[in-house]
């Protein structure tokens, strides 16, 4: 099993679309082990988006990060975390294709609607970020063999 992170951004908040975007996740069969709405502050905006400080448009990204809090959700499945990015889409939303989160609510590349890890040592660090250690959860799930075949996850997990 892996655990990837994912944020709605404000657009998705000020739209009224969280529930509709959490959703997507549970039907596709996506297990939520952790789940909060918080208000992003600089200082987690400029370690999440370090990568991108050089870049003309990192003030303009972290205003719209800030503009409303966000909810931020640690997901959980086999592979989680390419399953969860195809799900979101390319990251500009007007190239992203139909079917994916932004190729569905957004016709932007900064408001994209959501974040997601993209890759494992992302995701580790990234769920770090957003969740003390006691609010992300390990639980029974009880539907893991209609989810998957038995060689696809490891039942110890
Ligand atoms: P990035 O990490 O490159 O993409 P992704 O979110 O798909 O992993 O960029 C982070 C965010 O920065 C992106 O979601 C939206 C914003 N952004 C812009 O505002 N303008 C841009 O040209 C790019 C590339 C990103």
């Amino acid at each position: 099993m892996e655990r990837t992170l994912v944020l709605l951004k404000p657009g998705i908040i000020q739209r009224n679309l969280m529930g509709e975007i959490i959703t997507r996740f549970e039907r596709r069969g996506l297990r939520i082990v952790g789940m909060k709405m918080m208000q992003l502050t600089d200082e987690i905006l400029n370690e999440h988006y370090s990568h991108l400080v050089e870049k003309p448009f990192f003030q303009s990204l972290k205003d719209s990060m800030t503009a409303t809090p966000v909810v931020a959700l640690c997901l959980e499945g086999v592979d989680a975390i390419r399953v969860v990015r195809m799900m979101a889409g390319t990251t500009n939303g007007r190239n992203a294709a139909p079917g994916t989160i932004r190729g569905d609510y957004c016709v932007s590349n900064q408001q994209n609607v959501v974040h997601a890890s993209d890759g494992p040592h992302t995701a580790f660090d990234e769920i770090r970020r957003f969740f003390k250690s006691d609010e992300v959860f390990d639980f029974g799930m009880t539907n893991l063999d209609r989810l998957y075949a038995p060689d696809e996850y490891n039942r110890d997990e």
